[in-house]
């Protein structure tokens, strides 16, 4: 039986243009632990393709480890991040961020379309009294974009909420594990998404849109940076073979395959999606970018799973369906063709 991929965009390859850039630079030998050339050099690409003099960047192997480690290099130990209630940092990272971070709690905020609301960011910034130990302190503002439900937040909503942030003192950080697919969907540079707007630290995703376990942190604030030169070592993280991260990501950022390569995913999901919509499916989100939950009948759901479809079943009645780099325009007509005769 021939399958279509739906699970996630983690279950896609690697993109042949980084599996090449991995055997590029296997040619002789360099100095370990990210004291080579090719991480010397995704630095100054880091800083051209961000428009940002002095931002760092620390390769990491998992966008969990980039998360909690940029986290914590924002947030004291008595601190608390700000997210929305279904963010993945809150929800799926096993309280990386608290165990890295000697204790930092973190805090869902609400807001619709799973993005935190400004009253919502407010009212949770009034509620704490600053200064008693007594209460974890509001410390950094952590944005999922796109979120863990396939919305994106406008560029001006970031900037908004940021501010915000920022008048209360916190720090902000953008947890961008699909952050090339949010790019594209805003038409935005990096850098309107990201320091422009009051973002201090960005992990960069790479590992669900092409890369084999390569993701950066990017940080704007040296004193972020500073700590993370320790806290990175102090976890495990600076890895020995670091060119062969680095060389993924410069790979990645070439020739803008990072945007060509997201572009083929949203593309993907906006033919299903209108696919699904003249079947009248229901939508639990609006899918901005690669990602679709969506509701019908259990035996629908039975009947796409027999017809060969991989995708992951949220409840009884509610699917996830997510779009990758790798996804065609004859796997969504096929895709769809399942679609129509499940629910005939
Ligand atoms: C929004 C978001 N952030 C972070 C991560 C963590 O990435 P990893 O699984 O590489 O630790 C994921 C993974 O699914 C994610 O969806």
């Amino acid at each position: 039986m021939n399958t279509i991929e739906f699970r996630s965009d983690n279950a896609a390859g690697v993109a042949p243009q980084i599996l090449a850039s991995i055997a590029d630079a296997n040619v002789g030998s360099a100095i370990a632990y990210g004291h080579d050339d090719v991480t010397a050099q995704l630095e100054q690409r880091i800083r051209e393709v961000f428009e940002h003099d002095t931002a760092r960047v620390f390769p990491v192997t998992s966008g969990t480890a980039a998360n909690a480690l940029a986290l914590t290099a924002l947030c004291p130990p008595w601190g608390s991040v700000l997210c929305h209630t279904t963010a993945h940092i809150l929800n799926s990272e096993g309280g990386a961020t608290s165990m890295l971070g000697g204790g930092a709690v973190m805090k869902g905020v609400p807001g619709d379309d799973f993005r935190m609301g400004a009253d919502a960011l407010r009212t949770a910034l009034a509620s704490i009294t600053w200064g008693d130990p007594h209460h974890s302190q509001p410390s950094v503002l952590s944005f999922t974009q796109p979120t863990d439900m396939g919305t994106i937040y406008p560029v001006e909503a970031v900037t908004e909420l940021s501010a915000i942030a920022k008048a209360s003192g916190l720090k902000v950080h953008l947890d961008g594990a699909r952050f090339a697919n949010a790019l594209v969907a805003l038409g935005c540079s990096p850098a309107q998404l990201t320091w422009k707007a009051g973002v201090d630290a960005v992990s960069l995703g790479a590992t669900k849109n092409g890369g084999l376990s390569a993701e950066a942190i990017v940080v704007f604030d040296d004193a972020a940076a500073d700590e993370l030169v320790y806290r990175t070592k102090r976890s495990g993280h600076v890895t020995s073979k670091m060119r062969f991260q680095s060389t993924q990501i410069q790979a990645y950022l070439a020739d803008d395959l990072w945007l060509r390569l997201a572009r083929n995913s949203n593309d993907r999901m906006v033919e299903l999606a209108a696919g699904l919509q003249e079947l009248s499916v229901e939508f639990v989100n609006r899918p901005d970018v690669n990602m679709l939950f969506a509701r019908m009948p259990a035996d629908a759901i039975d009947h796409l799973e027999h017809a060969g479809l991989l995708f992951y079943r949220m409840g009884p009645e509610t699917i996830r369906l997510v779009t990758s780099w790798q996804t065609t325009p004859a796997d969504i007509e096929t895709a769809l063709s399942h679609f129509h005769a499940a629910l005939a």
